[in-house]
């Protein structure tokens, strides 16, 4: 029997993902998120930012000065290097906050307001 795959089927920026999962049993329920304009199935419980990151996204945002592209770092809340908009609401951790059916995430943009 195939197990069912846990993570999301490619990749966004269409390099490898850095990251992989380990195989669950029982099989996480899946959930269905948009990231930059894309579907994909993310396991229940996930954060967003695990998420992203094994969706294969180079990075989560820009730097608001240099442009420079920055990623998640501390995946506990102390860096703020995982800043992404969610369902249209701009500088959300996303290392701490946890995916949830149809959430529309985007890179973070622009500077702090
Ligand atoms: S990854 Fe550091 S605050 Fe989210």
């Amino acid at each position: 029997m195939r197990e069912r795959q846990s993570h999301v089927p490619n990749s966004i920026d269409n390099t490898m993902p850095k990251f992989r999962r380990l195989p669950q049993s029982p099989a996480p329920r899946l959930l269905g998120i948009n990231i930059e304009g894309k579907e994909f199935q993310v396991p229940e419980g996930d954060t967003v930012a695990a998420a992203l990151l094994a969706a294969g996204l180079s990075h989560t945002r820009s730097h608001p000065v240099s442009g420079a592209p920055r990623s998640p770092l501390c995946m506990m809340g102390v860096c703020f290097e995982c800043l992404v908009e969610i369902d249209g609401l701009a500088h959300q951790q996303a290392c701490q906050v946890q995916v949830v059916e149809g959430m529309r995430i985007r890179r973070g943009q622009g500077p702090l307001e």
